[in-house]
């Protein structure tokens, strides 16, 4: 069965980022000349997506308006004869069908999911977190795909994080031969680094069997005190066989102000127009360093 649907949660305050998140939702920071949500979005859409709920909450309804269409900005652009400008905006509205749910009670990415419930149904679906960008030859939401397309099971993107950031993460203990491909045994939400069964992190994408629904809604709350889906495919993988895959490709924390840095350093330099001379900057900046 082919995946089709995604969700992307993206209510939180974002106040890793205060002052700066007050009036601008954190999705719709910019990365060169994208709000980070975009790149998610783009994601999504190199690996097969067609429809896709964003859950938002007050104050976000700039993510709607971006990915709207913007006929008087188009037809301006259009007639200055900005032809690759007005490429660029109007491909934003046609990326996908999206579709948006506020949240109303903030409490946990479990209970984000499980506003999805009735736009999912009956299919597998997939997972974004707006937070965790990542940069991968293959789009890693596809890297994913290939595998629940081969196991026919919920799998879920990992990588090793040091020991000490354990914590940050929810944490995968499985077996396997291939030590990229785990069988989840399983799953805690941000243990303490003592208690951690190993340093797999779960790394914001995963790819669902429905029956994660039911699961969320008999999951009682878990880490600070907030409905959480690593908890409940902590039980799905009691139930059904649940995967970890260690994807190819560099993850960046967007909620953080340092990731976000790396990542907007990392994408300059490999930005079509900018990379040469953002190159020679970098060099010349790190002589000095
Ligand atoms: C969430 C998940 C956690 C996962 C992390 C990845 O936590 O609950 O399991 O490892 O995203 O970024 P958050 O960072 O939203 O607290």
């Amino acid at each position: 069965m082919s995946v089709k649907k995604a969700v992307i949660p993206a209510a939180g305050f974002g106040t890793r980022f205060l002052p700066m998140t007050k009036a601008t939702p954190k999705e719709m920071l910019n990365i060169i000349d994208k709000p980070a949500i975009q790149y998610i979005v783009e994601e999504a859409v190199q690996s097969g997506i067609e429809e896709i709920l964003i859950i938002t909450m007050r104050n976000k309804s700039s993510i709607e308006n971006h990915f709207d269409a913007s006929p008087e900005l188009e037809s301006i652009l259009l007639k200055q004869n900005k032809e690759a400008l007005y490429k660029k905006t109007q491909a934003v509205s046609q990326l996908a069908d999206i579709f948006y749910k506020r949240q109303k009670n903030i409490s946990g990415l479990g209970q984000a999911i499980l506003e999805a419930k009735a736009f999912v149904g009956n299919e597998p679906f997939a997972v974004l977190l707006a937070d965790d960008l990542i940069v991968s030859e293959v789009p890693c939401l596809k890297q994913l795909i290939s595998i629940f397309e081969d196991k026919k099971a919920s799998t879920i993107g990992v990588q090793k994080v040091e020991s000490w950031e354990v914590e940050k993460y929810g944490i995968v203990e499985g077996t396997g031969a291939d030590h990229k491909l785990l069988k989840v045994k399983h799953l805690v939400e941000k243990p303490l680094e003592e208690d951690a069964p190993s340093e797999m992190a779960i790394l914001g994408r995963y790819v669902l069997t429905p029956g994660i629904f039911e699961i969320l809604e008999n999951t009682e709350p878990g880490y600070n005190g907030e409905l959480q889906l690593t908890d409940a495919l902590n039980t799905l993988s009691k139930k059904e066989e649940v995967y970890a895959f260690q994807f190819d490709g560099t993850r960046f924390d967007l909620g953080d102000k340092l990731g976000y840095l790396k990542a907007t350093v990392t994408l300059a330099l490999q930005h079509e127009e900018l990379q040469d001379d953002f190159r020679v900057f970098i060099k010349n900046l790190s002589k000095n360093l």
